[in-house]
């Protein structure tokens, strides 16, 4: 009796994952009609109305955003490309299709690091004011306007920091931060290896355990050894000619953007009180890209190093440290390739490519300034 039981229960868990399974990786038709305005004021943009390739990605005219009480609007200068866009892009893995849409994106927008200047505020906004120049992240940067609640992820753009490298820095160099300092909890002295030191959160990476003082260890390809050289590293492993994991030497953190080698492996070259930070894995519809992370969980609770994966949290209190380290300019964005609003398409393909050097960069040129001239 308990046998069939048990039977049934793993027939029906099993019609169950299947079924979610076949609904979460649906994917609709893209629609061939016009997207719809309210007859409102308008902008330019580039959207996704369908899950697929960056061939999906229409520029096209939208509503433009109307901020609420608490929010700014801010007329965009550049935006940043970053993986997480090329993966709501995809609806992939499929798992985020149930917070991003079923078959089809719920919010068109796409993009989220921007930089620009402030050209209206809501009624209730204290913390900016219009003129003001800011970065941060607000869903639909790649358009020519954003909206955004004044108490999220933004910061002032320090002067000496131009729109373009300031667009380069919310998710990535977030991340880094929170990599090395609050998950890493790296301390003067120590060292570092980083894997995947030449990409959007590696260059970032590099450059705030340097200001930390620690030794930096970075893991890149022989074409970006001079730059990460160049923004701080100590030691470079060029990965096409040697396999860090075999160099014999050990370290206090390892902060890994690849996760080409599993935590066991990483695990043998760190320091007994070593920590493992896990940002990045592999790319995959299905459970691929998060078998690092789970792996690296189960370990942890056995090992005596500190194993862990994390989501990085935007916040303003993050940004307002990049702002510092950036105006004090200990932090600097490497830009690889910069694109036009009209070609994000190829800019996200190049992302997805997984061979940028720091960052790629979406800029409206001069046309930001020159639409700044009569902005409400
Ligand atoms: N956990 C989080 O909250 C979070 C936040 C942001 C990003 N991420 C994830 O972190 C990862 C990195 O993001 P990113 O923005 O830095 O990506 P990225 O800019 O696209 O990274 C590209 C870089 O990776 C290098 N690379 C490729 N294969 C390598 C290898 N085997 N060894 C060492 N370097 C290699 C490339 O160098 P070559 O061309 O020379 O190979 C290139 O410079 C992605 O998986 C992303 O989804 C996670």
């Amino acid at each position: 009796m308990i046998r069939r039981i048990l039977l049934a229960g793993v027939i029906l868990l099993f019609v169950a994952v299947a079924g979610l399974a076949l609904v979460i990786s649906n994917t609709s038709e893209c629609p061939t009609t016009p997207v719809a305005t309210s007859g409102g004021d308008t902008m330019s943009a580039v959207i996704s109305r369908c899950y697929g390739s960056p061939d999906v990605l229409e520029y096209t005219t939208v509503d433009k955003p109307v901020p609420e009480d608490n929010e700014v609007l801010v007329k965009v200068a550049a935006a940043g490309v970053n993986p997480l866009d090329w993966h709501y892009m995809r609806g992939s893995p499929y798992f985020l299709r149930l917070f991003a849409g079923i078959g089809a994106p719920d919010d068109y927008r796409l993009g989220v690091d921007f930089a620009g200047t402030v050209v209206a505020v809501g009624p209730e906004v204290t913390r900016f004011e219009v003129g003001d120049e800011i970065f941060g992240g607000a869903w639909g940067a790649f358009g020519e306007y954003v909206v955004r609640h004044e108490d999220r992820a933004l910061a002032l753009k320090p002067d000496n920091v131009s729109f373009e490298e300031a667009a380069g820095v919310p998710i990535a160099a977030v991340t880094a931060l929170q990599a090395v300092h609050d998950h890493g909890k790296l301390q003067p002295g120590q060292r570092v290896l980083i894997n995947g030191a030449s990409g959007g959160v590696g260059t970032y990476a590099v450059q705030i355990a340097k200001d930390v003082g620690a030794h930096v260890s970075a893991v890149c390809s022989g074409r970006n050894i001079e730059m990460v050289k160049s923004i701080g590293a100590d030691q470079v492993f060029n990965y096409k000619e040697e396999n860090y994991i075999e160099s014999g030497q050990s370290f206090d953190l390892i902060i890994d953007m690849i996760g080409n080698h599993g935590p066991l492996a990483n695990r043998s070259l760190l320091k007994p009180d070593g920590r493992l930070v896990l940002v990045g894995g592999a790319k995959g519809n299905w459970l691929a890209p998060l078998y690092n992370a789970i792996s690296t969980s189960l370990l942890n609770p056995f090992v005596s190093q500190e194993m862990m994966s994390f989501t990085a949290q935007m916040s303003a209190e993050a940004m307002e440290t990049l702002a510092t380290l950036m105006a004090e300019g200990k932090v600097k964005t490497v830009i690889d390739k910069v694109y036009p609003l009209a070609e994000t398409a190829e800019a996200v393909r190049y992302s997805e490519s997984g061979r940028a050097r720091g960052k790629i960069v979406i800029s409206h040129g001069d046309e930001h300034l020159a639409g700044l001239e009569g902005a409400d």
